[in-house]
């Protein structure tokens, strides 16, 4: 997937400098090539000879080198690429960048492109919440900078917290997805009007801003020991790129998902969770938000009684498992008591047939507004898939949507969301009783 595609990697000054190494190496593997520039800190923690050597690039330090501009100037060589990366971005060059400064060669580069940029945070947990960089952060979003990480964790300096730089491997992912992904809105420039020499810019639609909302998404593991759970095959990709395409349109969005195999979306507060119990609490923790879209495949029931210890293999029968149900998430939340419950709650439902007649049924059980029904019969590839052919069933009619990404799915049910705000947010009939399975 990366294969000739041409990365400018902008490293600068944090203790996270050493993983950029690495990134240049998986990047290289997967047949990218990737050329790098250094900001001044960011010698201070690796050298420009290393990062030369991993890249087989001259690295770009000095926004004066005569040599260097005579080879090839800095707006050549951020337009020459296919995506500028940020990994490490300290709370310092995210200040800059949103700040439009260019004052040294990386932050020139970043300035002068018309290419998709990436940004891998990595600081300090207070330099991350402190409400400058999160300001900042939220201009960088509006201007259509893509953000993978940071991740939680204990730090270089003890403390712990959101602040640690994603590992080379999610970032490599979140590369792969730009490139899979249709250019952000900002970048795709208007045809630039005869005469004039410079294109101008369409704005990013942000018709969610200053929503709050909830996304589940994944599997939930169920502990039936200290090793052992119990599973299911969601990959949590529909739920993951819901959570994007709401963000895209402004939303706040907080993400809860169980363990899968992807990284966090950009642009999006993810919470990790294992088992239903625990992405239950996150959920309600979190109310009220104005909406939740629960797309996750949380396991009906759960252990009874976890073993405290590893199962142990003794005597002839093999350990029998009571179950024990497990609660509902989405059902709790819709039926909740109206200062808590969101204007709109939508679920889920995969079926293998008779898709959109159960669909109608579970709407009224759970009590949501809206179901999204989803095939997953046998080759239906919805597991694991990229695409997803659905059906909005809602309590005044049904929407059968084509065959389509996931990607397509989520963006097409954010405009959905966003039109159901702007339209005055109310779904008319509420059910407050719900049954009690679908
Ligand atoms: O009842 P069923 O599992 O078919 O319902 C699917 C919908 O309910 C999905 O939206 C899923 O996220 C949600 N659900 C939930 N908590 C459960 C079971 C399902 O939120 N325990």
């Amino acid at each position: 997937m990366l294969k000739g595609k041409r990365i400018l990697l902008v490293i600068s000054g944090g203790i996270a400098a050493y993983k950029a190494l690495e990134l240049i190496r998986r990047l290289r593997e997967r047949g990218a090539s990737v050329r790098c520039a250094m900001t001044k800190s960011a010698e201070q923690f690796v050298t420009p000879l290393s990062v030369a050597s991993l890249s087989g690039e001259k690295v770009a330090t000095d926004l004066f080198s005569l040599t260097d501009e005579a080879e090839m100037g800095h707006i050549e060589l951020s337009r020459d690429a296919d995506l500028l990366v940020v990994a490490p971005a300290t709370a310092n060059i995210l200040a800059r960048m949103a700040s439009g400064l260019a004052d040294d060669m990386a932050t020139t580069l970043l300035l002068a492109t018309d290419k998709p940029i990436l940004v891998a945070p990595a600081m300090n947990v207070r330099m991350w919440v402190h409400p400058a960089t999160q300001r900042n952060i939220g201009i960088l979003k509006q201007d259509g900078v893509a953000f993978v990480g940071p991740n939680d964790g204990e730090m270089a300096c003890g403390e712990f917290g959101p602040g640690r730089m994603a590992e080379p491997l999610e970032i490599v992912a979140a590369i792969e997805e730009q490139f899979g992904r249709p250019q952000p809105k900002h970048l795709t420039l208007v045809q630039p009007a005869a005469g004039s020499r410079t294109a101008s810019v369409a704005p990013l639609q942000q018709d969610l801003k200053g929503r709050r909302i909830i996304v589940t998404s994944g599997p939930t593991h169920e502990p039936i020991d200290p090793v052992r759970y119990i599973a299911n095959r969601s990959s949590g990709k529909q739920g993951h790129a819901i959570a994007a395409a709401l963000a895209a349109r402004g939303a706040e969005v907080t993400l809860v998902t169980g363990p899968v195999n992807l990284p966090d979306p950009s642009g999006v507060t993810t919470v990790h969770v294992e088992a239903a119990r625990d992405m239950f609490s996150a959920c309600f923790l979190r109310l009220p938000v104005d909406a939740v879209v629960c797309a996750a495949a949380v396991a009906d029931w759960r252990v009874a009684v976890e073993a405290p210890q590893k199962l142990k293999k003794s005597g002839d029968e093999p350990p029998s498992l009571r179950l024990a149900e497990n609660p509902d998430i989405l059902r709790a939340i819709a039926t909740t008591d109206a200062k808590r419950r969101p204007a709109l709650v939508v679920g889920f439902a995969a079926e293998t047939e008779h898709v959109v007649a159960y669909a109608q049924k579970k709407l009224v059980a759970k009590g949501c507004d809206w179901i999204v029904a989803n095939h997953v019969g046998e080759g239906s590839g919805t597991f694991g898939g990229d695409e997803n052919t659905v059906h909005l069933v809602r309590r005044d009619g049904v929407e059968d949507w084509p065959r389509m990404s996931k990607a397509d799915v989520a963006a097409r049910l954010a405009e959905r969301i966003a039109g159901f705000f702007s339209a005055g947010g109310k779904t008319g009939a509420r059910v407050k009783s719900a049954g009690k399975k679908a």
